[in-house]
Order: structure tokens, then C-alpha cells, then sequence
């Protein structure tokens, strides 16, 4: 981690899109250590939005290239098209800068593991937007596990089909759901934040098997639609469905251990305590159809977390202070290398026995890009400024 600074951390956002802009924004109103000192896209028109975004402090750059070689900023976000993620947050080491990558850190496995290769000076912080672990509903149930409260896992499902996107939503924005543009649909866009919630909470499954719908319900190339079985080392299973597809949508997280079970939903958090542990009644109880005793508790949380926002300026602090990261980027190869996972098992109609290879998946990809035909029809521009208030 870097010295501390006095100094207020000048920050560069690079692709000034939805999400760049909003943190433009975000950091300019909310985060007094830090300034914007540079923007940087190569669309213009949304570059001139990002610099009267951050009131005039801004640079602008029309490419990463010439931002870099410049001594505009110290550290930079990299909030473009994912693909860009992993060549300019490389690119960005071998200029000396701290590096926050929007989520997914990179498309496939074999990126990420390129990227992460690149971050050899440990003193530059490198970190990545996975803002629902400032969520206090998985923070807590990532306390109670860490715990042991619930014991031995047994199972998980995760039902998370609210993430519902519009053909016009897919119209917008050339880069989105085609396999070149984008790599991949809901997993790679939306679910990021749920498959890296599944690894830190619970960790890596060994295997995994999947159906992903291409195109089942919007006319793109890539998956929006997924059901998907899990098996972890010691015999828990798991499932994750999702879909942009599908309103009204549903976020349901059921955790099932040895001790209970937890299930979060329209911001309830619920525990149903068992007297004793499952594994051991189903072995020792005398009587054929008996089960533990149970206990109900609902854990009042409060809100969603500072989210954006603090992973914004935690990321700031760990520059300043060397304050540890929320969610330092290395571990983001997990939530790729899931999704990965996911899309091949079901373009192979096998299990994916985990570690994934790397090198086979980025193989398919390529096949995918080089063998579409799918050709993009642009949407209606809407006027004004996107509402994302419907986004994350
Ligand atoms: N953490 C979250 O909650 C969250 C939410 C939305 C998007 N995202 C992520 O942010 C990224 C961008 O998504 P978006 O919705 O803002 O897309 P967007 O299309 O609105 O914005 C991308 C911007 O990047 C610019 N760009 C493209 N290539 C560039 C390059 N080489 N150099 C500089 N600028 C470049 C584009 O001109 C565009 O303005 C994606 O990776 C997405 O997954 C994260």
C-alpha cells in the first residue's frame, strides 16, 4: 500500500458512460479526499458531460493513452466496456497508477488472470466495484457464516431474476449483449454482483452445470436466461437462476446449514435457528418423521449500505492510508470464472468440473465472436440523461 497523503487523491475516470458519470458525480459531491483531476472517453459528447459533471475540475483525454503518459492523475477507474477493463487497467499499472475496475474486472478467466498478472507493484492499490458487499443484509449473513452460526453448509439458492432489461435497453449502447462487444449477457452485466457474492460468501463450487437461454426473450446474441446447479467439496449443492426476461423479477437468497437457515428477501432478513444440528438429528433421533426444533428470529437491517459511495472511498482511503479494500480486484477472477463456467457448461451440455480452463473458455468466445451473424439495430435515443435509478 502507498504512503499516506495529505493530499487530496486526483482521480481519472475512464469511459464516461452511465457509470463513469455517476461517479464523476459521486466522488466530485460526496468524497472530499479525492478530486476528479482528469476524464477521459472517446465519445466527446459524454467526455464534455463528464467535465462539466465534476464542475470544471476535470482534464480531458479522448484516449486512455495519452492520459496515462500525461501527470494528470495518480490513480484512475476504468468504467468502459468490460473488455477495456482488463487492457487499460494494464495499461494503467505500467503507468504507475492505482486501478479501480468496474465490475466484471474482465470478460473471461484468462483476462483476468492477464490483468491480475499485470499488478506487480504491491504499493498500487488495485480494486474493484463490487458495491453490494456494503449491502449490511450479506454482511451480516457473511458474519454469521464466518461464525460458524450456521454450520456445515448444506445448500443455497439464489433466485435473482429482477435484473429485467428492455429490447430497448439492449438496442442502446453498441457494446452491449453481443459476444464481441460485451462477452456475454446477464452473467457477464448484471449477475457479476450476485456470483461474487456466492464466492465470498460461501466460496468456490467444484463443479457446475448450466442451461442458458440465448436470446430466449430479447433479440440479442448472448444469455439471458440461466438456471444453474452448483456442488461444492463437501456435498452442499446450489442453485442460481436469473434472467432479464422476467417481471415481476425476484431477489430470494436461501441459506441452508446444519444450523438453520437464512433467507433474505424484499429486505427482510430471516433466521430459522435449529435447536441442534440437522446432520446430527437425522442420525441419532429415534423416531422416523421427527425434525429439529426451530426458532424464528428476523434480524431488523437497515437500508442497503453506502454501496457506490463507500466503495468509492474506500478505495480513496486505501491510496491515503493503505486502508484495507472492500473488494480488492484480485478476487474478482472467482465471479468471472463462474459465469464462464456457466456459459460453457451449457454450450458443451456438460459439467464444468471447477477450476475451469481457462484457455478453452477463451477458445469458445472466439469461435462465438468469429461465427455471429447477429447484426445490432440501434434504438431510439432517448433525450436527457440515463435514469439508473432502475439500474444495479
Ligand atoms: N457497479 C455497478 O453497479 C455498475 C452499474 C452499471 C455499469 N457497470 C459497469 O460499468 C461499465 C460501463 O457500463 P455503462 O453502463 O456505464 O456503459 P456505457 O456504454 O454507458 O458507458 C461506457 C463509456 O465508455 C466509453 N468508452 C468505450 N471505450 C472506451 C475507451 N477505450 N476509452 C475511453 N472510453 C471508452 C464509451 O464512449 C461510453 O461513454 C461496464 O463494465 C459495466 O459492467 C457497473
Amino acid at each position: 500500500m502507498s504512503q499516506a497523503s495529505p493530499n487530496k487523491v486526483r482521480l481519472a475516470i475512464v469511459g464516461c458512460g452511465n457509470m463513469g458519470s455517476s461517479h464523476v458525480e459521486n466522488i466530485t459531491k460526496n468524497i472530499e479526499t479525492a478530486t476528479i483531476a482528469a476524464v477521459c472517453d472517446t465519445n466527446p459528447e459524454k467526455l464534455q458531460q463528464a467535465v462539466e459533471k465534476s464542475n470544471g475540475s476535470a482534464k480531458p483525454f479522448s484516449n486512455h493513452h495519452d492520459l496515462l503518459k500525461s501527470d494528470a492523475c495518480e490513480a484512475v477507474i476504468v468504467a468502459t466496456p468490460h473488455y477495456g477493463h482488463t487492457t487499460i487497467g494494464i495499461d494503467a499499472f505500467k503507468a504507475g497508477k492505482h486501478v479501480l475496475v468496474e465490475k466484471p474486472i474482465s470478460v473471461h478467466k484468462a483476462d483476468c488472470e492477464r490483468l491480475i498478472a499485470a499488478h506487480t507493484d504491491k504499493k498500487l492499490v488495485f480494486a474493484a466495484m463490487f458495491n453490494q458487499r456494503t449491502d449490511p443484509h450479506y454482511k451480516t449473513l457473511k458474519k454469521m457464516l464466518d461464525a460458524g452460526e450456521l454450520g456445515e453448509l448444506v445448500r443455497v439458492s439464489w433466485i435473482i431474476t429482477n435484473w429485467f432489461r428492455t429490447q430497448n435497453y439492449y438496442d442502446g449502447g453498441g457494446w452491449r449483449a453481443t459476444w464481441a462487444g460485451e462477452g456475454g449477457g446477464v452473467l457477464s452485466n448484471q449477475c457479476p454482483h450476485q456470483l461474487d457474492l456466492m464466492q465470498w460468501l460461501f466460496g468456490m463450487p467444484t463443479k457446475v452445470m448450466a442451461f442458458c437461454g440465448l436470446g430466449i426473450r430479447h433479440n440479442i446474441e448472448v444469455e439471458d436466461q440461466v438456471t444453474a446447479y452448483l456442488e461444492y467439496a463437501n456435498g452442499a449443492t446450489g442453485t442460481f437462476i436469473t434472467s432479464t426476461g422476467e417481471a415481476p423479477g425476484t431477489n430470494r437468497l436461501e441459506v441452508v446449514g446444519e444450523m438453520g437457515k437464512v433467507v433474505i428477501e424484499r429486505g427482510k432478513f430471516t433466521f430459522t435457528r435449529n435447536e441442534m444440528s440437522a446432520i446430527e438429528f437425522l442420525k441419532t433421533s429415534d423416531k422416523a418423521f421427527a425434525s429439529p426444533k426451530t426458532e424464528v428470529v428476523d434480524i431488523p437491517i437497515d437500508g442497503n449500505g453506502g454501496q457506490h459511495r463507500e466503495v468509492l472511498a474506500n478505495y480513496v482511503d486505501a491510496i491515503r492510508n493503505g486502508t484495507p479494500l472492500i473488494a480488492p480486484a484480485a478476487e474478482g477472477i472467482h465471479s468471472v470464472e463462474l459465469g464462464n463456467a456457466m456459459v460453457y457448461s451449457s454450450m458443451t451440455g456438460k459439467p464444468v468440473v471447477m477450476p475451469l480452463d481457462a484457455a478453452a473458455y477463451e477458445k469458445k468466445l472466439k469461435e462465438l465472436i468469429a461465427n455471429s451473424t447477429f447484426v445490432k439495430k440501434a434504438a431510439p435515443v432517448a433525450a436527457g440523461v440515463t435514469d439508473l435509478s432502475g439500474s444495479f
